[in-house]
């Protein structure tokens, strides 16, 4: 098992930044502090056991005699201030303890906020077209179950190796100088034990780690398909082929997660067992062969001490290595995430480098070519010139690449081949945010957010200087009148996709919103779709109306497209005639 490929702080800390490594330094100084604490506690107690049972100073062991010797002081003295050291450690380690708890757990969580935010700002920030070619239910188990799971998992974890080994070590010293032979012969059998245990678990864990990782995806995916689609689920009758289906992969991934806890809490009742065995047949010996324990009680007593004391840590170790093993996919989905070529579009490049344009002219498409992956349509522009102020009519049957075509003049999707220039400026990756700006856009098929009628227009603009002015402009002239009242209600919310209006308010009010921007470049994807024919013809009016903006519009209503300077037919991809 690599462990760069599972704890690759590089990458973390250059993601979280600096101030983590320090947090992480701290936390780990807390560990040391800690084991070092506890195994002085256990390391006293066996002096003090010795000195209860063996007054006259002469101890087996090389470790205590030089305790001893130092003290050189008798033995009721060293007695209580054995007891008050004990004392004063164990409340040192209890407030260790707390802290270390407390700022282990924080380090953890705030690792994974600042990286389900990055990957969250990542994917948002990437183009359109990664969106058509991606489900969204890996993207939501990516964000929120996979990096829940590899900070608890693998960072955890990691944390807890560290305290365990480094614990484990010093109490192993300790044991070491106390009584050599005992100490090799009890940590090889646990070594040995905890060395099996996790041989002979680790495959089935991996392998189920990777079923659990891929049914996440497939019950996430039931549960948004079966929401977005419930209206039709419901005329069809389908709630139980989404039931069954999330039935399916739910107890699927609860079985992979039932098999890792069993193994789990294999080596600490394993270990413990062994040890257990080992007792009762080391007390029958001694028995058989009349051994005498009593002189070796102190001894004994701090052996039972530390291995008290170190099963938990074996253990602890074990299971991190397994933790490793059942998270490995989600640590090498969350890096290849991570790792992956930063986009271009990402917010804070964009703002310093971002290209600025001007659109005085005229929008050229030069030998443009746009294939979809898995799609044999392809749409061909040779030449196409749209000139400022102009306005454009776009008609044509169904699939010949009219939205295709405004997707590309948005900067949405890039063609394969061929230029799109704004004035003489290219549209590309660092000029897409500012062109973004001037355009004004209703989409054939309107998205709402849930939220109020008011947001809904004005999200992403200054929302602090609301234009209710314009706002009610264009109510009027677009026959929203009805909606007034709500706009500024704030406990109306439009619904979950809109449902709370109808599709032609739906329709209007996405075109209030591509409106409120004052946009220098208007595309309207069939506005008038949802719309009774007088409405449309009044808006159409309107926006026929509008100056000073640059106008492209797709219908397949003659009527909409009668005001228009030039109005393309699309056919199977290709401009068939101009009007
Ligand atoms: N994301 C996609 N992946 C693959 N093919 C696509 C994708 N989007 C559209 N297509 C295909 O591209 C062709 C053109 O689609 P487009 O949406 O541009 O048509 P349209 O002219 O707007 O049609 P309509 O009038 O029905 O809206 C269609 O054949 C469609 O199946
Ligand atoms: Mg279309």
């Amino acid at each position: 098992m690599s462990f760069q490929k599972l704890i690759d702080l590089q990458l973390i800390f250059s993601i979280t930044g600096k101030k983590y490594l320090y947090y992480f330094i701290g936390v780990i100084i807390l560990i040391i502090s800690v084991s070092f604490v506890d195994v002085a506690a256990i390391g006293t107690i066996y002096p003090l056991l010795d000195n209860l049972t063996n007054s006259n100073n002469n101890s087996s062991s090389k470790f205590l005699n030089l305790i001893q010797k130092n003290f050189n002081s008798n033995s009721n003295f060293f007695f209580e201030i054995g007891i008050i050291f004990i004392l004063l450690l164990s409340i040192l380690k209890f407030l260790l303890n707390l802290s270390l708890s407390y700022f282990g757990q924080k380090f953890s969580l705030s690792v994974h906020n600042k990286i389900s935010l990055y990957l969250f700002k990542k994917y948002l920030n990437k183009d359109y077209i990664f969106f058509l070619n991606v489900s969204s239910a890996s993207l939501i188990r990516n964000i929120i179950t996979e990096i829940t799971f590899f900070t608890t998992g693998i960072l955890t974890s990691f944390i807890n190796l560290i305290t365990e080994t480094i614990l484990l070590s010093f109490f192993i010293t300790l044991a070491l100088l106390i009584n050599f032979k005992i100490a090799i012969i009890v940590f090889t059998l646990v070594l040995i034990l905890a060395f099996l245990i996790f041989i002979f678990t680790q495959p089935k864990i991996r392998k189920s780690g990777k079923r659990r990782f891929e049914l996440t995806e497939r019950k996430i995916n039931d549960v948004t398909q079966a929401l977005e689609n419930i209206k039709q689920l419901k005329i069809l009758n389908a709630e139980e082929i989404f039931t069954r289906s999330y039935d399916y992969h739910n107890s699927r991934a609860n079985k992979q997660e039932l098999i890792f806890y069993f193994f789990k809490s294999l080596p600490k009742n394993f270990i413990e067992f062994v040890i257990l065995i080992s007792i009762v047949c080391f007390l029958y010996i001694s028995k058989s062969e009349k051994i005498d324990l009593s002189s070796h009680l102190p001894l004994l007593g701090t052996f039972a001490l530390i291995s008290f004391r170190m099963i938990p840590s074996f253990s602890r170790i074990t299971v991190a290595f397994q933790q490793f093993s059942y998270f490995k996919k989600s640590a090498s989905i969350i890096y290849d995430e991570l790792k992956k070529e930063i986009n271009k579009n990402d917010t804070k490049k964009i703002e310093n480098i971002a290209d600025q344009i001007d659109f005085q002219n005229q929008i050229t498409l030069e030998d443009i070519n746009y294939k979809y992956k898995n799609s044999k349509f392809e749409l061909l522009i040779p030449n196409l010139i749209i000139k400022k102020n102009s306005y454009i009519g776009l008609k044509g049957a169904s699939g010949s690449g009219k939205s295709t075509l405004v997707n590309l003049i948005l900067g949405l999707i890039e063609p394969q081949s061929g230029k799109i220039k704004i004035d003489n400026s290219e549209l590309n990756q660092s000029s897409k945010k500012n062109w973004y700006k001037k355009i004004g856009f209703l989409p054939q098929e309107v998205t709402l957010i849930n939220d109020t009628i008011l947001y809904n227009i004005t999200f992403g603009t200054n929302e602090k200087n609301k234009n209710f002015e314009l706002i009610n402009k264009l109510f009027q002239e677009l026959s929203l009148e009805n909606l007034v009242d709500r706009l500024k209600d704030p406990i109306f919310k439009v619904g979950e996709k809109g449902t709370s209006l109808s599709g032609g308010e739906k329709q209007r009010l996405g075109l209030v919103r591509a409106l409120y921007r004052n946009p220098e470049l208007l595309i309207l994807d069939e506005p008038t779709s949802s719309i009774d024919k007088y409405s449309s013809d009044k808006i159409m009016n309107f926006i026929h109306s509008l100056k000073n903006t640059t106008k492209i519009i797709i219908s397949h209503n003659n009527s909409d497209l009668e005001h228009c300077d030039d109005v393309f037919e699309l056919d199977k991809g290709l401009i068939k005639s101009k009007f």
